[in-house]
């Protein structure tokens, strides 16, 4: 790793061993950036302060001690106390540009390799025939992100589309198929608007359900009821006509992941009917292992510290009355898969927050039953995303707007803000660009806030070229790319030499990347490489209004600037890939 904290670590630790002891060898130095308004320092070491009661010293006296047992001359230009007690860092220039160029050569541009786990990541996870809405945009923006970022780290990463394709609402889907024909346009509507073909087969099912007496069109909701039973129970000719409703499914999610640049495909499903044959099994387990008991003719587990309003303890079901499965049955089956078959390490589900309680729950239930071995379960919970009124985003008629709408929009915003900006390229490069930039403004926004924390659905500000956008960062790598272009440059690999503060500034931005994205496949918060990229945009535009590239006063100092400029690009275009955005040639 090339950044200076996880350099000069090592050698506090050597100072402190050879100061207080070997036992201090592995103590946490507790390296942080220097507090810049107090400073011109990089780097704060607070381990004296962490120490001093252990040492049985005043902090600036173990702090002195650090000092002077302190050798990294390489590294270190000059070390202050200052305060109750910490070390401010000054480093070398040499180092800072030494460390610069070793990151160029670098193909990993500095990304540690941390032990290799595999991860299971469950996202965009929606249900079938039914359109996608925008919590389920953002699981799989925020998924295949976090799916990127632990690929390039090096795990194993297994993607799962937890697709609802199981359940009751697959009898009405079914007859309705049948009533308006498999080849029919109605039928087509699974693969241009699921939901139109769901509310279709759904206003049949009601009208049906609540006419009195029942007539032919009662008829339907027999007929949905049967459908079930004889999909649960493995009716080939049922069997044959669910396919049909997941390959017109299929057809739709691939056209929007293709759209989107989301990474998941066929292979990647995993629904809901993959765990359809170990469901009895699961209840069995559980009520044999006194897990699971009847209560209300329904087999429910019982958890401590889940009561409801009344303090009755809230149950979890698995097997309803009527002998029907559910969500609950399905989730339990798959953290056991996920953990025993695919000995997952961490298995993520990128699912909105208001699921948090269920997955506790079947976690729990799942985790007394010794289905959980060696596997950290985490629910990565996905917050709201809210129009201008502050409320989840709904249609006039109440409906949750559907994803289509939103990427529309944006897309044909960016159309515009590409078609007033770069009226001098030909259409089909503008609309190249344009598509590039629409998704980026819409993933940047889901990305750019913590994960949890919802935010305004706002297109122009989201499209905006200034401030906190994927657009700026994209024109970011854009001029860079001109700057370069421009300079007819065959090599940039330096040598780098770092004398301008802003020169300096840059070079020891870039060189955090690796750490970030470390931090990201620990905290599994894409929000961090989101600020990170555009600390290093902001830091360029510094270094460019005080640095000049093109007329720098020689070639040695243009040379080692075309070089900082090619790191740049490179630490920009890859952090917005792992952000599953990408760069334009031109903007
Ligand atoms: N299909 C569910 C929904 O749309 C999300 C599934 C999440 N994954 C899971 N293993 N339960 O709300």
């Amino acid at each position: 790793m090339t950044d200076p904290g996880t350099v000069l670590t090592p050698h506090v630790q050597a100072a402190m061993a050879a100061a207080f002891g070997p036992e201090w060898r592995e103590a946490d130095p507790v390296i942080r950036p220097a507090n810049k308004k107090q400073t011109s320092a990089d780097l704060q070491v607070n381990a004296a302060m962490a120490a001093a009661k252990k040492v049985g010293k005043p902090p600036r006296e173990v702090a002195a001690a650090i000092v002077e047992h302190l050798d990294a001359p390489e590294l270190v230009e000059s070390v202050e106390i200052a305060g109750p007690g910490f070390l401010n860092i000054t480093l070398r220039d040499a180092w800072v540009a030494q460390a610069a160029q070793a990151q160029l050569a670098d193909e990993r541009l500095g990304l540690p390799t941390p032990p290799k786990e595999t991860v299971v990541v469950d996202y965009s996870s929606v249900n079938a025939a039914k359109e996608m809405h925008v919590a389920h945009l953002r699981s799989a923006v925020v998924g295949d992100s976090l799916v990127r970022t632990l690929s390039a780290l090096g795990h194993d990463v297994i993607r799962q589309n937890h697709l609802g394709d199981w359940g009751t609402s697959f009898g009405m889907l079914i007859e309705h198929l049948l009533e308006v024909g498999p080849d029919s346009d109605e039928a087509g509507l699974l693969e241009s608007d699921p939901n139109a073909f769901y509310r279709g087969a759904r206003s049949k099912f009601k009208a049906a359900d609540e006419a009195e007496p029942a007539g032919s069109a009662g008829d339907f909701a027999v007929r949905s009821r049967k459908r079930v039973t004889l999909l649960q129970g493995g009716d080939a000719e049922t069997l044959k006509y669910w396919h049909q409703i997941m390959d017109r499914t299929k057809v739709y999610l691939n056209r929007v992941y293709t759209e989107l640049g989301v990474t998941l495909t066929d292979d990647d499903i995993a629904g809901e009917s993959s765990y359809n044959d170990e469901l009895a099994g699961v209840c069995d387990a559980l009520e044999d292992k006194g897990i699971a008991r009847i209560s209300d003719g329904a087999l429910c587990v019982f958890l401590d510290g889940y009561t409801g309003r009344d303090d009755q303890p809230v149950p979890l079901i698995i097997r309803k009355s009527d002998g029907g499965y559910g969500y609950a049955t399905t989730d339990i089956a798959t953290i056991r898969h996920r953990s025993l078959d695919l000995k997952a390490d961490r298995a993520l589900y990128v699912v909105g927050a208001p699921q948090n309680l269920h997955f506790r729950m079947c976690w729990e239930a799942a985790d007394q039953a010794g289905w959980i071995q060696g596997t950290e379960p985490i629910h990565v919970q996905i917050g709201n995303v809210v129009g201008a009124d502050g409320k989840i985003l709904r249609t006039r008629s109440g409906d949750l707007v559907a994803l289509q709408t939103l990427v529309d929009a944006a897309l044909e915003r960016a159309a515009e803000v590409v078609a007033e900006s770069r009226a001098d390229l030909p259409e089909d490069v503008r609309a190249t660009i344009a598509h590039q930039v629409g998704i980026a403004a819409i993933k940047y926004s889901d990305l750019s806030v913590s994960h949890d924390s919802g935010y305004t659905f706002d297109l122009d500000r989201m499209i905006a070229f200034q401030g906190n956008t994927g657009p700026y960062l994209q024109y970011a790598t854009a001029r860079i790319r001109s700057i370069l272009r421009r300079a007819d440059a065959v090599e940039t690999n330096g040598p780098i030499v770092v004398t301008e503060p802003a020169e300096r500034a840059l070079a020891l931005k870039l060189l955090d990347y690796g750490s970030v994205v470390a931090a990201v496949g620990e905290t599994l918060e894409p929000h961090r490489l989101a600020a990170y990229l555009f600390e290093v945009a902001s830091t360029f535009t510094t270094f460019y209004e005080h640095c000049p590239v093109l007329k720098a006063e020689d070639n040695a100092v243009k040379d080692s600037r075309l070089a900082l400029c090619a790191l740049t690009l490179r630490v920009l275009v890859e952090g917005l890939d792992l952000l599953g955005i990408e760069s334009p040639d031109q903007m």
